[in-house]
């Protein structure tokens, strides 16, 4: 994989030029786990359009290390920004925003770029026992973004820190007995459980595939125990973000739309969109599937 040129990236909407409140609004993870971030932005810009891009050719990212994943975020946002003509991005993945935010921003200064991070924060104001596990990829727990958020909030919580390793692979590809191992190998882990002094009582879901292994998880903590992750928070961020700029969309003459994109596999991805989104977006009115970033035809759109 090269690194793409962002020059390159103008043909739609000139980099630096203002972004336009009739674009839409781009959203990418490794593969499906951003889904969970954008039902929520759905639920929150139910005006807005979406191009949503999951990243399977080169998922799982959290075990790969931050230069693969920054070459794989700063080509997606290439993409996006380039056919799209995106007018803001949001990084519905906590390994590509620790590995790369810093670096989609200084590519594209205008763009606003919405990251995320593991709801440590929330999680300590939420806390009675003051003890918290964070479930999060090897990628996410290792990196410096994190290790500064930990390090100014480690007075006020203990924080037990999972590493996750193939648990966002074995969501991915909907393995359900994997899943389920796992599950309680790293709920085991974080543990004990429980609203009593010692305990934790609060967990951090700090990967955005996570949300959609919340079952399982749960079946591994008493009653009263809290599972945080962040689709709701990130989406009122966006909400702020495009707003302060002026870029909300107004109501649209029809259903706003979402387009899938991918780097492999979009009839996974597409069954998975119907599935988790259906919930939040029961008539999904216009979903297209375009093409892989770098190879294979368009699938038809529907
Ligand atoms: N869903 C992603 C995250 O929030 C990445 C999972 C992976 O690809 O390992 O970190």
């Amino acid at each position: 994989m090269s690194l793409p040129d962002a020059s390159a990236a103008s043909a739609d909407r000139p980099i630096g030029s203002a972004p336009n409140a009739d674009r839409p609004i781009g959203v990418f993870d490794s593969g499906v786990g951003g889904l969970s971030v954008l039902r929520a932005l759905q639920a929150e810009l139910p005006h807005e359009h979406f191009v949503y891009f999951a990243d399977t050719a080169h998922a799982p990212y959290g075990e790969r290390g931050d230069a693969y994943v920054a070459e794989c975020a700063l080509a997606v946002a290439h993409e996006l920004i380039g056919t799209h003509g995106i007018k803001a991005l949001v990084v519905a993945c906590n390994t590509a925003t620790a590995a790369a935010v810093h670096l989609l921003r200084a590519q594209w200064p205008a763009l606003p770029v919405v990251g995320l991070e593991p709801a440590l924060k929330p999680a300590v104001t939420a806390s009675r026992t003051g003890h918290i596990a964070v479930l999060a990829t090897r990628g996410t727990l290792a990196s410096a973004k994190f290790g500064r958020l930990h390090e100014a909030l480690r007075g006020q919580a203990q924080f037990r820190l999972v590493p996750c390793d193939g648990l966002a692979d074995a969501i991915e590809r909907d393995d359900a007995i994997k899943t389920g191992a796992l599950c309680a190998r790293y709920m085991g882990a974080a543990g004990p459980f429980g609203l009593q002094a010692g305990e934790v009582d609060t967990v951090v879901l700090g990967c955005t595939h996570y949300p959609f292994a919340a079952p399982l998880l749960h079946a591994h903590a008493p009653e009263g125990v809290r599972f945080i992750d962040t689709g709701v928070p990130v989406a009122l961020h966006t909400r702020r973000v495009i707003a302060a700029q002026g870029l909300l969309a107004g109501a649209p003459a029809s259903a706003p739309g979402l387009t899938l994109r991918g780097s492999a596999d979009l009839a996974h991805l597409q069954a998975a969109a119907a599935r988790w989104l259906a919930p939040s977006a029961p008539s999904l009115p216009k979903v297209s599937v375009s093409a892989p970033l770098s190879a294979g035809a368009a699938v038809a759109g529907r």
